[in-house]
């Protein structure tokens, strides 16, 4: 069967199947086996695929018609257009994150990474190095990528699953940040976890999703990718409050907090850091959501 016959049964297979986009997800995936750029695939269309090839091109349309995420198939993503290995201990880094990891990078004083809208954020004061904790590190894009590109930061990264930071260590050691970054295997939601530092930046997407909508999630998103970086208690907002209730023995008195939230949180994740102390400003995802909270002790 030629490339332009295969990816045509394939996109029908996976339009079928409700997945957006089928024929361009067809091609990544076709290109990802041949190793070949997208390119390739329309400059050769008339090549005949063997039958090993069509056999395992058609085993990862299934499990893509299944709905298994296209980053989960390949064990690749980008984040911050830096790579990232995942798998499903992991959460897929979402491009919306990008937005606190700028705003970090912008807080130590990397101005290049600004948008117009960072203008009126805190900066921290100025020191060589600068001290952080990504709590929730997951595949360990925001300390990575933080530490990657901003170059002055050393992280703390907490996660309470093992293979979580198994994935974590190989991606610092991936993006040549391992030896600024010190993985932690802990519950931060118990009263044991205590660095005993304090930071000068904390960063965290933490699960926020409240319980009972988890099984109305998208099934590439309720099926495949970990409970435990979904669910964030009864109202989703667990983490926030520890945040806050832990701040002060974790943050310096000019260190500042920056988090992801639900997509109709920010209100309440404001309302909680405010309740304790903090002064807030919220910034927007691609989509005009409201999406990351910063928040710094009121001076
Ligand atoms: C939403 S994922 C975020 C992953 C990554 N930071 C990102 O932005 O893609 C949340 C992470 O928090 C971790 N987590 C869940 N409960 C935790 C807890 N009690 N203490 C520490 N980490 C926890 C999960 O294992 C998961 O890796």
């Amino acid at each position: 069967m030629t490339i332009r016959e295969i990816l045509s049964r394939a996109g029908k297979y996976l339009k079928e199947r409700n997945i957006e986009d089928p024929s361009k997800e067809a091609g990544l995936l076709l290109s990802w086996l041949l190793d070949k750029d997208f390119g390739y695939l329309y400059a050769h269309d008339d090549r005949d695929l063997d039958g090993f090839e069509a056999e395992r091109f058609w085993n990862l349309i299934e499990r893509r018609g299944n709905h298994e995420p296209y980053a989960y198939i390949t064990g690749r993503c980008e984040f911050m257009s830096i790579p990232f290995e995942v798998n499903p201990h992991v959460l897929i880094p979402r491009p919306d994150t990008e937005v606190l990891a700028e705003a970090a990078i912008y807080f130590l004083g990397k101005q290049e990474y600004f948008r117009p809208e960072f203008r009126s954020l805190y900066t921290l004061p100025p020191k060589p190095s600068y001290t952080g904790l990504d709590i929730g590190t997951g595949s360990g894009c925001l300390a990575v990528s933080i530490a990657k590109l901003a170059g002055n930061i050393f992280f703390d990264a907490v996660d309470i699953s093992r293979d979580a930071l198994e994935t974590a260590r190989r991606n610092a050691a991936l993006n040549k940040v391992d030896k600024r970054i010190n993985f932690i295997e802990s519950d931060f939601l118990s009263d044991s976890f205590s660095p005993g530092r304090k930071y000068d930046i904390i960063v965290s997407n933490p699960p926020y999703i409240p319980e009972g909508d988890i099984p109305s999630l998208m099934p590439s998103v309720r099926n495949f990718e970990p409970y435990g970086a979904l669910a964030g208690g009864e109202d989703g907002l667990v983490f926030y409050r520890e945040i806050a209730r832990k701040a002060p023995i974790l943050l310096e008195t000019l260190g500042i907090i920056a988090v992801e939230c639900g997509f109709d949180q920010a209100d309440q994740v404001k309302q909680i850091f405010e309740k304790n102390n903090f002064a807030c400003a919220v910034l927007k995802d691609f989509s005009g959501i409201n999406r990351t909270v910063i928040a710094r002790y009121k001076v």
